[in-house]
This record gives C-alpha cells, sequence and structure tokens, in this order.
C-alpha cells in the first residue's frame, strides 16, 4: 500500500493511450491498491493508472460520502445518453475548474478487481467520473473539452 505521485498537466505519460491488461495478477492487486490509497490522500473523486505514470486501463472511483469503491479494469463504453453542463476537476489539474458537457447517463463495461466481467450504469456525478477516468485511458483531459479558455478558472478547492 503506497501513495504514488500523480503526474501534472503537461506531462507526455498524461498524453499515451493506456493498454488493455491481459491478467489480473498479483502485481495489478497492488497497483489498484496504491491508486485507491492515492485516490484517498488527495483526496479525489478518481484516478486513472496512466496519472500515476503507468499505462494499463485501470482506475478507481470512489463518489463523495460513498463507502464504495468502483474499481474499472479495461472499461469500455457501451451506451451514452443525454447531455448537461457540469463543473469538473482533475488532480492532474491542480488549482483549476471548468466548465463542460457530459452524458447525462453512461453505460459501461469493465472487469472489477477479481477479473469478473461488470456492467456499470452511472448517472449525474457517476457518468461524469466514469467518462472523466475512462477520457484518461485515451489520453484525453477535461481540460481538451472546453469550449473557450474562459471555461475554465482558478480555484482553492480540492480538484479531485
Ligand atoms: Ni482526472
Amino acid at each position: 500500500m503506497a501513495v504514488r505521485p500523480i503526474l501534472i498537466a503537461d506531462d507526455p505519460r498524461l498524453r499515451r493511450k493506456a493498454k488493455r491488461v491481459s491478467t489480473v495478477d498479483s502485481s495489478i492487486q497492488r497497483l489498484i491498491n496504491d491508486m485507491i490509497d492515492t485516490m484517498k490522500a488527495a483526496p479525489g473523486v478518481g484516478l486513472a493508472a496512466t496519472q500515476i505514470g503507468v499505462p494499463l486501463r485501470i482506475a478507481v472511483i470512489q463518489l463523495p460520502d460513498e463507502e464504495d469503491v468502483f474499481t474499472l479494469i479495461n472499461p469500455e463504453v457501451v451506451k451514452r445518453s443525454g447531455e448537461r453542463e457540469v463543473e469538473e476537476g482533475c488532480l492532474s489539474v491542480p488549482g483549476y475548474r471548468g466548465r463542460l458537457k457530459r452524458s447525462l447517463t453512461i453505460t459501461i463495461k469493465a472487469q472489477d478487481r477479481h477479473g469478473k466481467a461488470v456492467r456499470i450504469k452511472g448517472e449525474d456525478l457517476l457518468a461524469q467520473a466514469l467518462e472523466h477516468e475512462l477520457d484518461h485511458l485515451n489520453g484525453i483531459l477535461y481540460i481538451d473539452h472546453l469550449e473557450t479558455p474562459e471555461h475554465l478558472w482558478k480555484t482553492e478547492l480540492p480538484s479531485e
């Protein structure tokens, strides 16, 4: 269990497309534990493996005031619907928040931390977090989605 350093916005490793995990073995379990520790220590709503410099398709999410942590291995979008405007931050873009459009609901399929196939349908904040973390695995940051530079502003709130 360890808290790992989080990469910051212009680090090129954040722009790499992560590779699929072929076997969910003990090294993947250790990586997931470190990701959860790192997300909780930040604290943040989610963390993708790419944010700690590991180019594998793994993300963890923990919504505010929820006990459960979603661990997603090889997540893929099955369906998106609707659109809403949201405010968003990212642990890799500290000190900023932005306004952008996200899906209202999203359904993904993935493997959980035991390698078991799961399907998750998220609405509102969970949909937003799922899209945000899946973007990370494709080398995309939320700041890429802003319509104008004015849609990004400085904040003293934690970045999530
Ligand atoms: Ni992020």
